[in-house]
């Protein structure tokens, strides 16, 4: 039973309702009322759209980072985390040509992403999710999924702000920033 497949379902059904949907780069994805997250491939049957993706190793991450990161991390599932986004990512073909050790460079040396995002722990949580593990094609190559509360949206918009304007975003070709709130049960 594998645990590391996530489907994202968007219809009008799931226990998240999305309050917006902006392609920040790249085609958007078509508008829905709710998303549910399903773990496993989801039947997706009646879903407007489904984006699955694997929790994978880390890549980047040296030991130092890591306990950092460990430190300071909480996970999924708060119950003060009320709000949340959803960012599917796709890197261009240039990112995938390079060496491991020139995507490090330019992840951590030249964009600070880890540093960035420590600063925004324990308030943000997050999972990524890999889509190239997949074999089969995927519109996308990352799914990412935060949770925070919703006090911490601002802080959250200026993560983003600090990231999209790195070495780093230069290799991202498609992005939609979409935005949750847990719906009353
Ligand atoms: C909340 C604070 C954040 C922290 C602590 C953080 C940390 C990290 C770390 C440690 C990695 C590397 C994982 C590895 O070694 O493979 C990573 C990768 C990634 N992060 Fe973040 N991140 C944060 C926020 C964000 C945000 C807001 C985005 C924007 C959507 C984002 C998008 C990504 C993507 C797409 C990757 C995969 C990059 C690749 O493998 O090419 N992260 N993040």
């Amino acid at each position: 039973v594998s645990t590391r497949l996530y489907s994202f379902v968007a219809g009008a059904s799931g226990a998240w309702r999305i309050e917006r949907m902006d392609a920040i780069a790249g085609a958007a994805l078509p508008g829905a009322a709710r998303l549910e997250i399903v773990a496993g491939s989801g039947a997706g049957d009646k879903a407007t759209w489904v984006l699955r993706g694997m929790t994978s190793n880390e890549r980047y991450v040296t030991r130092e980072e890591k306990q950092q990161l460990v430190a300071k991390q909480e996970g999924l599932g708060r119950p003060a985390s009320t709000c949340a986004a959803l960012i599917p990512i796709r890197k261009s073909e240039a990112w995938w040509l390079l060496p491991q050790d020139e995507r490090r460079r330019i992840l951590e040396e030249r964009s600070a992403h880890i540093q960035t995002g420590l600063r925004y722990l324990p308030a943000v949580a997050r999972r990524l999710h890999h889509c190239r593990d997949l074999g089969t094609p995927e519109p996308f190559d990352f799914i990412t999924w935060f949770e925070f509360a919703p006090s911490e949206s601002a802080a959250f918009d200026r993560l983003l702000a600090e990231l999209r304007a790195t070495p780093e975003w230069e290799y991202v070709e498609r992005e939609v920033d979409i935005r949750l709130a847990r719906a009353p049960a």
